[in-house]
This record gives C-alpha cells, structure tokens and sequence, in this order.
C-alpha cells in the first residue's frame, strides 16, 4: 500500500488544471447501459472508481475503452449481474440497478456493504424503483429485481437522496409514461447527468430544482459528452491555497456550482476572485489571516458534506474557533483523531467538532480512512512543519485524479513511496 510523504510548511503558488468530476463520470458512465449505439466522453478522470466502473461496464456487456481521458463505450449483449467482488470495491455500483431494470427488466446487484462514512443503506434508491412496477427480493447478499417495463410514477424521495435521484433519472429516461420525482437531490453531478441523457434523446424537464419531470421515451442515441470539473476538487485546492499561504490558480473550474464553499472559504479569510475568462479561480490568504468559521454540511445548495474535512484541517490553524457539524453521513468524522495527532484542538460530540485554531500543526504520521479524510491530512501536512506520512492513500486514489503530481507542479514537497507494512 502506497503512503505519501509531506515535507510541510512550503506556500503553492502556481495553476492547477481541475479535472472532470468523479461523482458526475460515474452515473453518466453507468448510463451507456441505456444507450443502444456507441457514445464518447471526454474530460473522465484517471481514477481507481472510474476504472472500476469500465470493469462493471465490461461485465455487463457494454466494453469501454480509456485513453488519455476519452472513454469510448460500445453497448452490447447485456449481463445482469454486478457481481460482489467489484461492489464491495465501490458503492456507486448500485447506479447499473436502474439501467439494469429499465434496459433488461431484470438486475441481480450485489447489496454494498456499509462503509467508513456509515451504513449508507439503498433503501430509497429500491422503494422509488417499486414505485415504478420493480420487485426485489434479497437473495444470497444479492439485490435481484425484476420488472416488466417499467411505468413512470410520482415519487417523493425522503431524504434528497443523490445516488437514488440518479438511478430513478435513469431509470425513468425509459419507461412507459412520465415520472415525477419529488425531493430530488439538486447537486450539479445530477444535473450533469440528466444534460448528458438529454443529449441522448431523453426527456426531462426541472433538473437542477427537487422536482424533476421525466416523459420516459423508447430508446436512447449515442453522443459525445464533457463531463462536467469537479467541484470538490477545486475546493480542495482552494484550501491547499489558504493552509498553505500561497496563491493558486485554478483553470477549468467554473465555481458557478461552489456558491456554498466559496463563501464558507471566504469567510474563513481566503480571498477568491475569478480569472479573467471566467474559467477559473485565483485563491489565496487575505490581508487578515485565517479566521474560525462554522460549517454545517447539508443537500446541495448547501455546503457539501464532500468539502468538511479539508475546511476543517483549514479551522484547525485559523485564528478563534468554528464549530462543523456534520448532516449527511453519520461517521464522517475519521480525520479528527488523526488531525489531533498533528496538534489540532477540536473536540467531537456526536455530529458536532469544536475547532480551536492553533498556531501551528506539526507532521505526524497519519492514516487515512476515506477518500475526504485523506485530502485533509494531505491539506494539513502541506501546513505542518516537519514531515507527515499519510498512510493507506488508496482511498484518495478512487477520487482525486493525480493529487501530488499537482500539488509538486505548484511547489509542494510531496512523495509517494510504497509502504512498508
Ligand atoms: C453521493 C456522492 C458522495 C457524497 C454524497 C452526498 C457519488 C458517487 N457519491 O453519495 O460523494 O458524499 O452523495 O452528497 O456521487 N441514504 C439512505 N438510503 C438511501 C440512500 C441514501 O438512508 O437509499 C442516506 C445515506 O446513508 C446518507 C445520506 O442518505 O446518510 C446521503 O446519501 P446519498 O445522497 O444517497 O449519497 P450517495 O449517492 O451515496
């Protein structure tokens, strides 16, 4: 298992290319299931989850090809099972179920287990499918559905589920008559997959709102789509930034989608202002330091539940206090103790963490637990003074595309070296 070694305390200073979204390439990945000709996508980044999705693709009869960020994708003979080996790797596996069902009427898909950031149940995604005329049954750890075409229906989700909102989307795009889903997750990747449907011929009206329309259609086309950058990305690298006290330029990040980061990041003392051409963003500490905010992560337009860990490593060098409390998953908040290990102040009640600012962190050796978690142990080893090993960072190599390859270009002193245990 790789590790990263970090030699702190260097300000970045330079231009990051952001790369395509991970959480927007797999749902629209998953959607080549529904297509009935060949489809291209560009901008898709190099990353551990989107090589496990071409794997899943390819069980299921749809061979993908990757080079050099184009993905060409040729639909074929369908499969219908997702076999365990690959979910238990990936949880956004479980997006083939509405394909699977609108394409083949039948789909036998491994339940996904619970993972670090909590049990992360699927529940919603299979009771707005019943709605639709699927039937599951739980058989041998394995979510089989089956299903005549599918009828569109009017479906409120409980909680704006994203991952739920996706598979529905996908699956209404081809069943008999319109669906309307209510409550539906609003975030920019839900968005990106429903243009991305659009393209192919689907009909959908209200994405980007919680209530989407979808007047289910009898096939889809092929195209070739950008996937959209990703926002999580770029506000990481917002923050290496201001935890760095350098000046980073961002290209190929639009921050329309960021509105709730940027002014958190603001208002935690960073100074961002777009680039000329308004492809971009410029970031870096303002005149007044870094200053303790409060954080409370919720659904899209809210602040992402995806950025709490990196603006809590920034809090924990801030001057006062911020307290984040955490909305979204129930055990997201791994990185505390190892954050503490670097000389951070935060003290943890349930889903609440009371940052102190300190002076300064100091490296440690780390260990990651989630793909977030590792970004803000990167985050606060790149302030740290003395060096920091993050171990296990396989995790931040299902999300971020390249991560010290980026962070060296712009100044950082970053290694990756194969671990010792
Ligand atoms: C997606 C993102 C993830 C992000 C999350 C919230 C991808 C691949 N992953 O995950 O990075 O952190 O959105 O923005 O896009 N829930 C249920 N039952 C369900 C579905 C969800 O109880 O059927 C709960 C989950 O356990 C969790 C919460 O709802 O506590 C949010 O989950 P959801 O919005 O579905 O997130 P994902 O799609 O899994």
């Amino acid at each position: 298992m790789d590790t990263l070694i970090i030699e702190g305390g260097r300000p970045l200073r330079g231009t990051v290319t952001i790369s395509g979204a991970k959480n927007a390439a797999l749902p629209i990945l998953m959607a080549s299931i529904l297509l009935d000709e060949p489809v291209i996508y560009t901008n898709v980044p190099d990353l551990r989850d989107i090589h496990t999705t071409l794997r899943l693709l390819d069980i299921l009869g749809c061979p993908a090809q990757f080079r050099a960020g184009r993905v060409r994708v040729e639909p074929g003979a369908l499969r219908t099972e997702a076999p365990y080996d690959l979910v238990k790797t990936m949880r956004a596996s479980v997006l083939c179920l509405g394909p699977l069902l609108a394409r083949m009427g039948e789909a036998r898909v491994s339940m996904p287990g619970g993972c670090a950031i909590g049990a992360r149940p699927v529940d919603l995604h299979l009771s707005a499918l019943e709605r639709m005329g699927a039937v599951f049954n739980l058989d041998e750890g394995y979510i089989h559905g089956r299903c005549a075409r599918l009828k569109g229906a009017r479906i409120q989700f409980d909680f704006p589920t994203v991952g739920g909102t996706e598979n529905l989307l996908m699956a209404a795009s081809l069943a008999e008559g319109d669906t309307v889903l209510e409550n539906a997750a609003r975030e920019p990747e839900v968005v990106d997959l429903a243009n991305f449907l659009i393209r192919c011929g689907a009909r959908i009206e209200g994405h980007g709102s919680s209530e989407i329309r979808i007047h289910g259609v009898p096939g889809l086309h092929g195209c070739e789509y950008a996937i959209m950058p990703d926002r999580i990305e770029a506000g990481t690298f917002l923050a290496a930034a201001g935890i760095t006290d350098g000046e980073l330029t961002l290209v190929n990040c639009p921050g329309s989608d960021m509105e709730a980061v940027l002014d958190k990041l603001k208002a935690a003392g960073l100074s961002i202002a777009p680039t000329a051409d308004g492809r971009g963003l410029t970031a870096r500490r303002a005149a007044g330091g870094l200053r303790g905010v409060d954080v409370s992560t919720r659904p899209h337009p809210g602040f992402p539940t995806d950025m709490q860990a990196q603006i809590m490593a920034l809090l924990c060098v801030a001057q006062g206090s911020g307290i984040v409390e955490e909305n979204i998953f129930e055990n997201r908040f791994m990185h505390v103790q190892e954050l503490v290990r670097m000389g951070a102040d935060i003290r943890l009640s349930g889903s609440t963490a009371v940052v102190r600012g300190v002076p300064g962190l100091t490296g440690a050796p780390v260990m990651a637990s989630d793909l977030r978690a590792s970004a803000s142990l990167v985050l606060a080893g790149l302030a740290a003074r003395g060096v920091t090993t993050v171990q296990r960072i396989y995790h931040l190599d299902r999300g971020y595309e390249h991560m010290e390859v980026k962070l060296r270009a712009v100044g950082a002193a970053i290694r990756r070296a194969a671990a010792r245990d």
